[in-house]
């Protein structure tokens, strides 16, 4: 089983270059099962059902977000309009998992992919140098016994590399794969760990490399050397889609490999 992971798309600059080659990587890897990180498609901040719809047009099976996941008001509402049970698309987006608790959304879904193999993604967000999270660690534990399926597929939303490499051997053997986002540069540590979960501190984001992680780049100098707050805008030069392929066992979950992808104009 393939599953393609698609680092966090950044503003309209990351939604036209993942629109130009998420189509040929799924053909050509034959993918059955899309993940993106939609967190900052709406103009760096937050996503709106209008382009959560775009991107399961595109082939996305499920979206996650992370810390500015309620940025966009609308989204609250499409979050709350499906129960745990469904399957539509509004239930196929994530916010994290360990959130206070009653929030809107959930920060699990389990499919089947059009081939019948059955599949969950959980998303975490980390606590280092992050707010408004309960212990990520602890809530995986929690939740992992209530998985039925084998295939899974955990997004790690955290700022700290360190968090980051330790929920993946928290999780080594446990679930198929650990893909950290939010840092939004892709890092060259992609493996199998010895347990057979595949992981990567942090895929890289989906979206113009001619910035500061996304924003543009004079915006962010200004801020940094004078101190004075100011408006961010995404920037739009240099985009590149970053994502990770993980090949594994349908019926174990069982990693086999992770491989890097980096793709540009
Ligand atoms: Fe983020």
């Amino acid at each position: 089983m393939n599953i393609l992971f698609v680092g966090d798309i950044f503003g309209s600059a990351g939604r036209r270059i993942v629109r130009e080659h998420i189509g040929h990587v799924i053909a050509a890897h034959a993918v059955d099962l899309v993940v993106v990180n939609a967190e900052n498609a709406a103009g760096g901040f937050g996503v709106t059902p209008e382009i959560a719809d775009d991107l399961f047009e595109l082939g996305a099976d499920v979206l996650t977000t992370g810390n500015h996941v309620w940025d966009k008001r609308e989204l609250i509402d499409y979050l709350k309009s499906e129960p745990a049970e469904s399957q539509a698309r509004p239930r196929r987006v994530l916010r994290p998992a360990n959130l206070e608790a009653g929030l809107p959304g959930y920060g699990v879904f389990e499919g089947t992919t059009r081939g019948g193999a059955s599949y969950a993604v959980i998303q975490l967000m980390g606590r280092v140098f992050m707010n408004g999270t309960n212990d990520p660690f602890r809530a995986v534990d929690d939740l992992l016994p209530t998985v039925k399926a084998k295939v899974i597929l955990v997004d790690f939303h955290a700022e700290a590399t360190s968090e980051k490499v330790a929920m993946g051997w928290h999780l080594d053997g446990r679930v198929t794969a650990v893909l950290g986002t939010h840092t939004h540069v892709p890092t060259a540590d992609d493996r199998v760990l010895p347990g057979g979960t595949a992981y990567q501190t942090d895929v890289g984001m989906s979206g113009p490399y001619d910035s500061v992680i996304g924003v543009e780049k004079e915006l962010v100098l200004h801020r940094f050397r004078t101190g004075m707050p100011g408006k961010f805008e995404a920037a739009k030069g240099n985009p590149k889609m970053c994502a990770a392929l993980i090949g594994c066992d349908a019926e174990t979950g069982r990693a086999s490999s992770i491989q890097r992808i980096m793709l540009g104009e």
